[in-house]
């Protein structure tokens, strides 16, 4: 699985976003270890805090799947078109630290480029018990 192929898995999943307050839909595809393709989207709520990043909602479908070991994920945002890179909030940043090491891959993709980051350049020195 190529970050193309991922990047589709995304914009795919973004498709799904429940967004009624920002209007900023955004996809993740979340690579395991185990081959498969967690998808996820933003849900958002009406108190604004309960909502969840496209990228945890990945994580956490995958964790509650059983998969431990991740590859790359790569996220998709934009309020219409995709015009720009979406990074990942910091929370996000350190639910991924929980489970991957700082070569985990995140794609991210303005509509005709996909840069590609680690996970140690986007959250050095994080946080870890
Ligand atoms: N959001 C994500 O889903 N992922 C990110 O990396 C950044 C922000 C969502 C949260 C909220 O629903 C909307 O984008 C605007 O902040």
């Amino acid at each position: 699985m190529d970050k193309r192929e991922l990047t589709a898995f995304a914009l795919e999943a973004r498709e799904n976003s429940y967004s009624p307050y920002s209007s900023f839909k955004v996809g993740a595809a979340l690579l395991a270890e185990n081959g498969k393709v967690y998808c996820g989207c933003n849900i958002e709520n009406a108190a604004y805090s309960p909502t969840n990043c496209a990228e945890r909602t990945a994580f956490f479908t995958a964790i509650a799947d059983g998969a431990r070991g991740f590859e790359a994920i790569a996220v998709v945002g934009g309020k219409d078109e995709i015009d720009s890179f979406c990074l990942p909030c910091g929370m996000c940043r350190q639910v991924m630290s929980e489970f991957c090491d700082k070569n985990f891959r995140i794609y991210t993709y303005d509509g005709e480029e996909i840069r590609t980051y680690t996970l140690g350049e986007l959250l050095p020195e994080s946080f870890k018990l």
